[in-house]
């Protein structure tokens, strides 16, 4: 997510939008984002929110550079790529920013498909997804609320918990968000990719992005790039870790934005009550989908 000066969208709640939720100042400028121009050689990086965004910027990033890390150290990774959504006056919106980026133009969305522009799909735009366990997401997304004052404030666990599984969090709900950009892998350019694997085998998942990006990597520059795309130092990156936004905008005492990184943290949060009825939930609303996730490593 971007980060704001003016504390007048501070806690910006979120609106309902044709089923799902954003944040109001989004809500207020949709017809401009709607009528987005994408090019036929622009890159959209997706994902649902806490689902590893930085962390695939950055791998993109370092493969179009050819690992050359002071190109990348140009700017902060959340202003390398417009976010086409945000939109926090008076700040260039992330459509203005990404008007006046030359092309080729990598670019960063939350949307769902639903409510992508419609010239992105008209413009045939190659799109790398990557999705992350629900589980996981949530957890992630409640200490994400707790520290950015650009979001609401989560309240307790055991209300975010609900909030979430009703899907009232932005760019909620998750189910609808995975399974849309899932269903539309094979009909468009999509390189559908997971955080599980990423974590997994990260020499092989940024292979796949450098040849979908028609990148060649040899195994030394591979390496370097799995190295400084690990959490540890990305952590420690100032141009990744959000260090640079002031406190009033993200407290990273509260909850640092590199938070911890792993697969399964939801088992240090959900009590047994809240899995069962997860699980529950979550049978129903992901059946009819082949499409499966990892919840622990
Ligand atoms: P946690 O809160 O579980 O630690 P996003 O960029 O979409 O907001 O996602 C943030 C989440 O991705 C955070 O998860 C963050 O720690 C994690 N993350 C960021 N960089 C990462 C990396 N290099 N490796 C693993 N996880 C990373």
């Amino acid at each position: 997510m971007g980060e704001g000066e003016n504390p007048s969208y501070l806690s910006d709640p979120w609106l309902g939008l044709h089923g799902w939720y954003l944040g109001t100042s989004t809500c207020n400028e949709w017809q401009r984002i709607q009528s987005f121009q994408a090019r036929p050689d622009d890159l959209l990086i997706c994902t649902y929110p806490k689902a590893g965004t930085t962390w695939i910027q950055e791998i993109v990033d370092m493969i179009q550079q050819d690992g050359d890390l002071e190109k990348c150290k140009r700017a902060p990774v959340h202003h390398r790529h417009p976010f086409i959504e945000w939109a926090r006056p008076p700040q260039p919106s992330g459509v203005e920013q990404a008007e006046a980026m030359p092309s080729p133009r990598t670019l960063k969305t939350h949307l769902p498909v639903k409510l992508l522009p419609p010239s992105f799909w008209e413009q045939k735009c190659k799109f790398l997804y990557v999705a992350r366990n629900a589980k996981d997401c949530m957890v992630s997304y409640y200490h994400f609320q707790r520290m950015s004052k650009v979001v609401p404030d989560p309240g307790p666990w055991h209300e975010y918990f609900e909030m979430f599984m009703a899907g009232k969090v932005g760019w909620g709900p998750w189910h609808d968000h995975v399974k849309g950009w899932w269903k539309v892998k094979d009909m468009h350019c999509v390189l559908f990719l997971f955080y599980e694997d990423m974590k997994k085998d990260p020499k092989c998942e940024i292979q796949k992005v450098a040849q979908f990006l028609g990148k060649n990597l040899d195994q030394e520059l591979l390496e370097k790039i799995v190295y400084h795309t690990s959490f540890d130092v990305m952590k420690d990156n100032p141009m990744a870790n959000r260090s640079g936004i002031p406190v009033s905008i993200m407290d990273q005492s509260i909850s640092p934005f590199m938070r911890k990184g792993t697969v399964g943290d939801w088992k240090n949060h959900f009590t047994v009550a809240q899995n069962e009825r997860f699980e529950d939930d979550y049978e129903k609303k992901m059946a009819g989908t082949n499409l499966t996730f990892c919840m622990e490593l």
